[in-house]
C-alpha cells in the first residue's frame, strides 16, 4: 500500500495503521491533539471539526487514505492567532460557553468565516453554523456572538 503523508498544523505526518482509520483517532490518539471531540461520530454534530485545506470538516468522517497530500489544521494551531482569538473572546462574552464540548468545532467554522473575504454576514454565518450541536447551553449564546462578530440581520434557520 502506498504511504500515506498529510500535514497536521503544517508538520508532515505518516500515519500509521489502517488507510481507513478516522482522522479524529489520528489526531487524539496519536498525536494528543484533543480539542477535535468526539460527538455523534457520524457527521451531525460537529464537535470534531478541523479544517482539511482551509474547510471546517468532520474529523470523524475523514480517513487517513483521503487525506494524502492535504493540510489538516486544528484548534491547537491557532494559539495567538487573532482570528481565532476574536471568535473565542466573543463566545466567551456573549455566553455561549458552558461545558465547552462544542465550542472548538464551533470555533473552527465561525474562524473560518471570520477570515473569508469578503467576509460573510451573520445570517450566513447561523447558516455556516447551523451542523453543531450544543447540548448544554443552547443557541441564544452563539447568536448573539455571531451577530456581534458578523453584524445584524441574523434572522437564521439556526436551531435557536
Ligand atoms: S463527532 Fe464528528 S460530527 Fe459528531
Ligand atoms: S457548551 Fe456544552 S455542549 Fe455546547
Amino acid at each position: 500500500m502506498k504511504p500515506i503523508h498529510f500535514l497536521v498544523n503544517g508538520k508532515p505526518l505518516t500515519p500509521t495503521g489502517e488507510a481507513t482509520r478516522r482522522l479524529l483517532d489520528i489526531l487524539r490518539e496519536d498525536l494528543g491533539l484533543t480539542a477535535a471531540k468526539p460527538g455523534c461520530g457520524i457527521g451531525r454534530c460537529g464537535a470534531c471539526a478541523v479544517w482539511v485545506d482551509g474547510r471546517p470538516t468532520n474529523a470523524c468522517l475523514a480517513m487517513a487514505w483521503q487525506l494524502d497530500g492535504c493540510s489538516v489544521t486544528t484548534l491547537e494551531s491557532g494559539d495567538g492567532d487573532a482570528a481565532f482569538a476574536a471568535v473565542r473572546d466573543a463566545l466567551a462574552r456573549h455566553g455561549a460557553v458552558q461545558c465547552g464540548y462544542c465550542s472548538p468545532g464551533l470555533m473552527m467554522t465561525l474562524t473560518h468565516a471570520w477570515r473569508q473575504e469578503p467576509r460573510p454576514d451573520a445570517s450566513a454565518v447561523l447558516h455556516m453554523a447551523s451542523g453543531h450541536l450544543c447540548r448544554c447551553t443552547g443557541y441564544a449564546g452563539v447568536r448573539r456572538a455571531v451577530q456581534a462578530l458578523f453584524g445584524e440581520g441574523a434572522d437564521s434557520d439556526h436551531p435557536a
